[in-house]
């Protein structure tokens, strides 16, 4: 990877970015349900800590079967968030508070209400048949392997016509056909469409998906799949980042605009797959989620090596972004074991987070250490949780609302929430973290404001010093004439590290030292889940 200054610094490089779930965020009408004028009320608590950023997962009109990852019309709003007009001025004073919002765009699928669907499912000869999957039984059976990732076969037959249409995740989501020319025509007008209202960016969902292999091969068995992300015929294919490129090309008429796509993988992620997006050589998307951080085991070493593997695929000119929690695989919090408020583990992810190589992406309530909630079997909203109950209780534990106060819903909604409240909001709340100066939302501002002073932290190498040895993982990160070590003890006892060569240093934050205190590093004893960010002494302002 660069490890030079990059030259085309824009603010995606250097900024912060928090991903809301709207549904949850803040209720403005009392229905229980999220809103957009929930947010813009929310806006200032945003910016006080100091993010640059929000992406918002889908606020398009949607029957909500995958609340919102289902969209029936790509240009309007779902009155459950809100109106045009509301969206318009979340976006004015986001921009006056010099917050930039990404919107999620799903290019996969539409939702089967989706009046293209309703028109291709009608009769084999409508003009819009072609524009999702359609296929003939094989013999009396289903076109060919290809399974649902939310289970199951992923062709659904259509009693109306005696054709299967295909659909990667539920069958109220069929699948586009992104080999018919109008597809694509369609989706770069919606995207224009945003562009020209003043979105700064999507998050383009499951976007390694949307081009399936022209002559529907089987996958390959299990084994296979599960490790040689490259084999299966339903992802990844060429004509996908041919698509890609031409959605770059539009994106670069217009002025610092972004794309984070997310690469579909399965634990423990895939880096080299991810790296594969980001070739700016060859004008792809700007970023791609890698999941390898967000899966990982409670480890120093292994944390290590993900990073260093996230690092080693990623093409000279690419960059890097880095995600803990999301609202399909959980909160990182998974990790700490324990409901301690405050957990130092917390501390160390966000450290982590905040002085790693690449953009950061919170997820809302990160910042308070919001844990993943346990959701009583008639309270589950989420359909695969619904489907899958008792083995999988599904997504709905990393989706419940903001914990804003200690007052009833937690300040979400005076109504019932649509999804329960984590009991845990009494004591774990914004409120009480803001009034207490050493809490883990705090420590989250500082590192935001210590990331902005930085510019080590933005733009510097990183060069790790301590590799996960006996539970330590320390780095570098340095540009021009600053140096910042960060050090990060995993385990629950002290350790003694010795890193030569970057001697004297001040602490710029600390779990355990004061502010200013003077660290040798060269002989220094770590505190248990000690996480320090120091700053080299020669090189001080
Ligand atoms: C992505 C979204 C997920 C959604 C799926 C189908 O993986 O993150 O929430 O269910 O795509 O759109």
């Amino acid at each position: 990877m660069d490890t030079q200054p990059v030259s085309n610094w824009t603010w995606w490089k250097h900024g912060v970015i928090y991903h809301i779930y709207p549904l949850s965020f803040k209720d403005s009408n009392d229905d229980g349900y999220g809103d957009i004028p929930g947010i813009t009320g929310k806006l200032d608590y945003l910016s006080d800590l100091g993010i640059d950023a929000i992406w918002l997962s889908p606020i398009f009109k949607s029957p909500m079967v995958d609340w919102g990852y289902d969209v029936s019309d790509y240009r309007a709003i779902d009155p459950i968030f809100g109106s045009m007009k509301d969206f318009k001025r979340l976006l004015d004073e986001s921009h006056k508070r010099g917050i930039r919002v990404i919107i999620d765009m799903i290019m996969n699928h539409t939702s089967d209400q989706h009046p293209w669907f309703v028109d291709s499912r009608s009769t084999i000869h409508h003009p819009k048949r072609d524009w999702y999957i359609w296929r003939e039984a094989q013999k009396g059976k289903k076109p060919n392997n290809w399974k649902s990732v939310f289970g199951g076969s992923a062709w659904q037959f259509d009693e109306r016509t005696g054709q299967y249409y295909l659909h990667t995740f539920l069958k109220e989501q069929p699948d586009l056909n992104w080999r018919n020319k109008q597809v694509k025509k369609a989706f770069m007008r919606h995207f224009k469409f945003w562009l020209d209202m003043g979105v700064d960016g999507f998050r383009l969902d499951a976007v390694n998906m949307i081009v399936k292999d022209k002559k529907f091969r089987n996958n390959p068995g299990l084994l296979v799949s599960l490790f040689q992300n490259k084999k299966w015929h339903t992802r990844n294919q060429p004509k996908s980042y041919k698509i890609l490129r031409q959605l770059r090309e539009l994106l670069d008429t217009y002025h610092e605009r972004v794309s984070v796509g997310e690469i579909y993988t399965l634990p423990p992620g895939d880096s080299e797959m991810a790296g594969s997006y980001l070739d700016e050589g060859n004008n792809a998307i700007h970023m791609a989620f890698d999941f390898s951080l967000l899966f990982r085991q409670w480890n120093a070493r292994k944390y290590h090596d993900a990073i260093v593997h996230w690092y080693n695929n990623i093409p000279p000119e690419g960059w890097p972004c880095n995600v803990l929690s999301n609202h399909d695989l959980g909160r990182s919090v998974k990790h700490f074991g324990s409901h301690k408020r405050n957990n130092r583990k917390a501390r160390i992810l966000a450290m982590l987070l905040l002085t790693l190589k690449g953009t950061p992406f919170i997820y809302y309530g990160e910042e308070i250490g919001m844990e993943n909630a346990y959701i009583h079997r008639n309270e589950i909203r989420d359909k695969l949780g619904k489907k899958f109950w008792p083995i999988y209780q599904g997504r709905d534990k990393a989706r419940t609302p903001m914990q804003w106060t200690g007052d009833t819903n937690a300040g979400f909604t005076s109504e019932k929430p649509w999804l329960p409240i984590n009991r845990n909001f009494h004591t774990l709340n914004v409120e009480a973290e803001n009034r207490d100066e050493g809490s883990l939302y705090n420590f989250y501002r500082k590192l935001i404001a210590l990331r902005k002073q930085y510019a080590a932290l933005q733009q510097g190498k990183w060069e790790a010093l301590i590799k996960g040895e006996n539970g330590v993982l320390a780095y570098a990160r340095e540009i021009e004439k600053q140096r910042l070590i960060v050090l990060l003890n995993f385990t629950p006892s002290p350790k003694s590290i010795s890193i030569e060569s970057y001697n004297i240093n001040k602490v710029l934050l600390s779990t355990h030292r004061p502010e200013n205190a003077v660290v040798d590093v060269s002989d220094v004893k770590l505190f248990a889940y000690e996480a320090s960010l120091l700053k080299e002494l020669e090189f001080m302002e």
